[in-house]
């Protein structure tokens, strides 16, 4: 096991109704005024922001609103954020929904006591030193951004989606409801529960060997999501499905599922390649959400890299499928191998697909052609080369993409 910091500062209410409690939970924990952000529109028709205002009001906690974060949220809405929160002397921020709301409001808290630009932090001209205190009412389980310590902000102007870590800016305070997710789109929650599986892989598949506790825990987090994921969509109000997504969004990004994986002790395990090539597609396509897009590419990757280690993919279809290789029935151990390794993708990609997420890139309706576009930008991304389970460069990502077809 490696050397590791583990750090998850977050506070977490958990279970039915608890989204009343946002008023004095967060007067408990010393908020002063805040923005209250939200995306457009779910929360205002399902009644919650009318229950957060009233909650907020009754335990004395002024606020300011701002509304209108789109999914795969944009750098010129937190600007704008930025200069309402100063002239309102605001002190704190309230996301209300999901990953896309609590990253705008991770980087309008962190933008706020900063005087240049908020995309200085994004093309890693400036380290985030302060951060305003963030709380969430979570109301999508899917990009874990509640306890994590990353945010990811597009930038339209330059085609461009980066992300920045630290830990300043990880929530205090996440109020987590699972009934405020029965009224997810199917697409959606299948989207968070592909998100889930590729948060706890990106890190199973980190290129480090065998750290039994936190592999365990990893293949834990995916089976409860196996499991959960078609009863949710089935029926959509049904509490412990919802439960059981929402619990494991956030143990599958708060760095738990990574812990001795990392070849670095202060950072996050793994090389987030299905990211890194996702990331390009919501950024050059905002309507590609997130989750659908890694239920394309990580099995496209997964199936260019596993020989790197084949070990590693063994234990994978093992503990999460029950697949083994069949050495007897086969003419060389390399194709009983290669025969599990490549059972499991084709699993774990026919889940994807059972919950109606996409299989491939032309579902997205691009062709081979707009691949060129989607590498420029990751070369500004990432650099010449980039990953850890096996390195990856503008040549692997280009053959990864068009394989995807
Ligand atoms: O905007 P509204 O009207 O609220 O609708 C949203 C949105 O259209 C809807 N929705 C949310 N809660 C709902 C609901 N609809 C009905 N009932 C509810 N209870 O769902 C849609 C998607 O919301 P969004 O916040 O975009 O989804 P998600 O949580 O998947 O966030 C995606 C963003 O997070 C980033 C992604 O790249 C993407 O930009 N990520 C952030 C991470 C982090 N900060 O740690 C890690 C991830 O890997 C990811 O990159
Ligand atoms: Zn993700």
């Amino acid at each position: 096991m490696n050397d590791f910091t583990y750090y998850s500062p977050t506070k977490f209410v958990f279970g039915r109704e608890v989204a009343d409690r946002i008023g004095p939970e967060m007067a408990a924990a010393g908020f002063g005024k805040v923005m209250v952000v939200y995306g457009g529109g779910s929360a205002e028709r399902s009644g919650l922001l009318a229950r957060v205002r009233s909650s907020l009001e009754q335990a004395g906690i002024a606020f300011v609103e701002k509304g209108g974060v789109r999914p795969n949220p944009e750098v010129n809405w937190v600007r704008d954020a930025i200069a309402l929160a100063r002239a309102e002397g605001v002190e704190g921020l309230l996301a209300v929904g999901g990953g896309s709301v609590i990253d705008a409001s991770k980087a309008t808290a962190f933008g706020i006591p900063y005087e240049g630009d908020v995309w200085d932090f994004f093309a890693k001209k400036q380290p985030i030193e302060s951060c305003l205190p963030i709380a969430v009412v979570l109301t999508i389980p899917a990009a874990g951004s509640e306890a994590s310590g990353s945010c990811v902000i597009s930038n339209d102007a330059e085609n461009l989606k980066l992300g920045v870590a630290g830990d300043v800016f990880r929530p205090k305070l996440a109020i987590m409801d699972p009934t405020l997710t029965f009224t997810l789109p199917a697409y959606q929650t299948a989207a968070g529960v592909t998100d889930m599986i590729a948060h706890v892989c990106e890190r199973y598949f980190s290129g480090v060997g065998a750290v039994p506790v936190t592999d365990n825990i990893a293949a834990a987090i995916i089976c409860a999501l196996l499991e959960a994921g078609p009863r949710a969509l089935e029926q959509t109000d049904d509490y412990d499905a919802r439960a059981t997504i929402m619990w494991s969004g956030m143990l599958a990004h708060n760095d738990l599922a990574g812990c001795g994986r990392s070849l670095n002790p202060t950072a996050r395990a793994g090389g987030w390649e299905s990211h890194g090539l996702e990331h390009e597609l919501s950024a050059h396509y905002p309507e590609i959400a997130h989750g659908a897009g890694l239920a394309v590419i990580m099995p496209a990757w997964m199936r260019y890299v596993w020989r790197s280690d084949p070990e590693r993919f063994l234990l994978f279809a093992s503990d999460v499928f029950g697949i083994e290789p069949a050495f007897e029935e086969c003419e060389s151990t390399e194709e009983a191998i290669e025969d599990a390794v490549t059972a499991a993708i084709d699993e774990l990609q026919a889940f994807f697909q059972s919950l109606g997420m996409p299989k491939t890139l032309g579902d997205f309706g691009l062709t081979p052609d707009d691949v060129d576009a989607l590498i420029d930008t990751l070369r500004l991304s990432k650099g010449e080369a980039f990953g850890a389970f096996q390195k990856l460069t503008m040549d692997d990502a280009r053959a990864i993409y068009l394989s995807a077809f």
